[in-house]
């Protein structure tokens, strides 16, 4: 029944309902979740357990690497920035278009508020591509491992993760190579020796890691990891590469959490600014 539900949603109308239920976890910047967030009930908020409990049963270790090989060898499509902007607009579902923002514009929005309050360029241009894995759900991916918070997989999932009651039915849950504390992994071995649950983050850290640096690539990497970035549930992972470079992921989430304008930005004026600024940092085509 929930499972119907879910998949009656389209991925843009997910994507829109996993952004209010952020807004109604983290309602201010910088704080922990709020405690009686579960205690009331919605349709929106029906849909949104119904996605978690998909992508916490099925987000295994073993799905994960799968995911790795089949995606990042990077065979689908060569795009440039800008195109790709414009393919995954076409996630737009205009049965709503009075309500939703299309996704050029929640990237320009983003982008846009870090640029008013004077950050670098790159800072800029990290906010107008951050959510450029959602291409995923183009290829044919299901929702729940393409958006949705992410966490380490291969060790105990922590309950500071969302829902965390639907990992009970996850394989890795009784799996005792992957149920305590570690896991695979060895105290303080640092993120990048850790995988995170699949998804358009890792996904597009791997198409931008030769071309941006280190703070934006942890803003892309890790900007879904909210058992992270607000709840500290995975310290004992970090080292202090990413202790020191988390900061720029926090920096960077009210802009991703909060931009949200009613005035939708002027996409055409705007596109010459950020053409500029990806050939500044970008070659003229990626390879998805
Ligand atoms: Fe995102
Ligand atoms: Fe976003």
């Amino acid at each position: 029944m929930e499972d119907q539900h879910h998949h009656s949603v389209s991925p843009h109308d997910m994507e829109e309902l996993w952004e209010q239920d952020l807004l109604q976890r983290y309602p201010t910047e910088g704080t922990k979740a709020r405690s009686e967030y579960r205690n009331y009930d919605s349709p929106a908020r029906d849909t949104v357990r119904a996605f978690y409990q998909q992508n916490h049963t099925h987000q295994t270790y073993d799905f994960v690497l799968q995911k790795e090989a089949e995606f990042l060898g990077f065979n689908r499509r060569e795009m440039s920035l800008w195109d790709a902007v414009d393919y995954l607009n076409t996630l737009v579902d205009d049965s709503d278009p009075d309500i939703d923002l299309d996704q050029t514009q929640h990237l320009l929005q983003t982008a846009e508020a870090i640029r008013a309050d004077g950050h670098p360029d790159w800072f800029i241009l990290t906010g107008f591509l951050h959510d450029l894995g959602k291409v995923l759900c183009l290829f044919g991916e299901p929702q729940w491992a393409v958006v949705g918070d992410t966490f380490p997989v291969g060790c105990a999932y922590s309950d500071k993760i969302v829902y965390p009651e639907f990992f009970r039915a996850n394989p890795d849950f009784s799996d005792e190579r992957y149920n305590t504390t570690y896991g695979i992994y060895e105290p303080n071995c640092g993120l990048r020796n850790v995988h995170l649950s699949w998804g358009h983050d890792e996904y597009l850290y791997h198409i931008m890691k030769n071309y941006l640096p280190e703070p934006a690539l942890y803003m892309i990497r890790y900007h879904s990891f909210y058992a992270q970035h607000r709840e500290e549930a995975y310290d004992h992972l970090l080292d202090a590469h990413d202790r020191e470079h988390f900061k720029w992921v926090r920096a960077f989430n009210p802009y991703d959490l909060y931009s949200k304008s009613p005035s939708p930005p002027d996409v055409n004026a705007l596109r010459p600014y950020y053409e500029d600024l990806a050939a500044k940092f970008l070659p003229d085509t990626l390879r998805f």
